[in-house]
């Protein structure tokens, strides 16, 4: 039978019979999956393993630090590069989903190769894939199709030539989340909830500036607490609030004021196929709208999704 413990001994004998004294990268996302590949790839060869983070301006208020802080705790060997301004600059004047999408991959892989090449004689590649990662890679786009789409021309980035090791390739997210148990990494860390790789590009509809990301980073992170205050975290899958490209009225004291509506999601799911919206109590919802309201400038109206997928996504873009 299948046990965290002796998958986490095997995992680690094999991982260092294959690397030996070999240098490995990887890039972290701060999300569960390439955390625990991280982890068990450190328990093997140590500070061979060259963990690289990308800040790409479009991820959760403060979350850049606190989890390169936590990585570091973790005695990680991790290289935090913020590269805000790259990837605000490439999305300039883009309103399209998948144009966004093509954007933020290609700057992605722009940063991370520069980032991989200064690690010398790295030969190994690592990448926290999971095993609906492998289904699904192989039915839409053949394996490994969907990184080289986005860097076709001039040739293969210099990582991309190196040898691939995946430790989770056989593991389901509850098998990865128990793995990383038995390895001692924090509850909080490994609970949290999916986030998408585009980050808050998605959700701010239309195009991106630096102020709608500082808008919507306060309003999620006003969201996100209080779902943690109220115990509510931990029974909804994915959270997260939307900014919507529509300005509404409003009045404050004397004053009409004509702000930005921003929608509140919260879904429960299993896989994120399919996806019911959460019956969040009322006086909750009535908190965290006063709470958005009052505190962030620019927002005046706060709306709940109450739509399941299908036939809506999870995500709005
Ligand atoms: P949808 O919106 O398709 O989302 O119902 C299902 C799950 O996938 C996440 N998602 C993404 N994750 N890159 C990602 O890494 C993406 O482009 C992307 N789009 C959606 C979404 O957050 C949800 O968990």
């Amino acid at each position: 039978t299948w046990t965290p413990s002796a998958f986490v001994d095997m995992t680690v004998a094999d991982l260092k019979e294959k690397i030996g004294d070999d240098k490995v990268i990887l890039g972290l996302s701060g999300g569960v999956d390439s955390t625990v590949a991280a982890t068990l790839l450190h328990k093997a060869i140590g500070k061979n393993l060259h963990c690289i983070f990308v800040n790409n301006g479009l991820l959760r208020k403060n979350e850049f630090d606190s989890v390169l802080d936590q990585y570091k705790h973790m005695g990680l060997n991790v290289k935090g590069v913020d590269a805000t301004d790259l990837f605000l600059d490439a999305l300039h004047g883009v309103s399209d989903p998948e144009q966004k999408r093509k954007k933020i991959g290609n700057s992605f892989i722009e940063v991370f190769d520069d980032e991989a090449s200064n690690v010398k004689d790295a030969t190994f590649l690592a990448q926290g894939t999971i095993y609906p990662d492998v289904i699904e890679s192989i039915s839409v786009n053949g394996p490994s199709a969907t990184i080289k789409s986005h860097h076709n021309v001039g040739g293969l980035p210099d990582f991309m030539k190196l040898k691939i090791v995946e430790p989770l390739r056989m593991l389901f997210k509850d098998e990865v989340r128990r793995v990383g148990a038995e390895m001692g990494i924090d509850s909080k860390l490994l609970g949290r909830h999916p986030f998408p790789g585009p980050g808050l590009a998605i959700r701010i509809l239309g195009e991106i500036t630096k102020e709608k990301v500082s808008i919507l980073q306060e309003v999620d992170a006003i969201f996100i607490d209080a779902l943690r205050e109220w115990n509510l975290y931990d029974k909804v899958w994915q959270a997260g609030a939307i900014l919507l490209p529509v300005n509404s009225v409003g009045v404050m004291g004397d004053e009409r004021t004509y702000e930005k509506v921003v929608a509140l999601r919260a879904v429960e799911s299993t896989d994120g196929m399919t996806a019911d919206w959460v019956d969040l109590p009322y006086n909750f919802l009535q908190k965290v709208s006063n709470q958005i309201i009052n505190r962030v400038k620019g927002v005046n109206r706060v709306v709940y999704d109450i739509s399941s997928k299908p036939p809506a996504t999870i995500e709005w873009e």
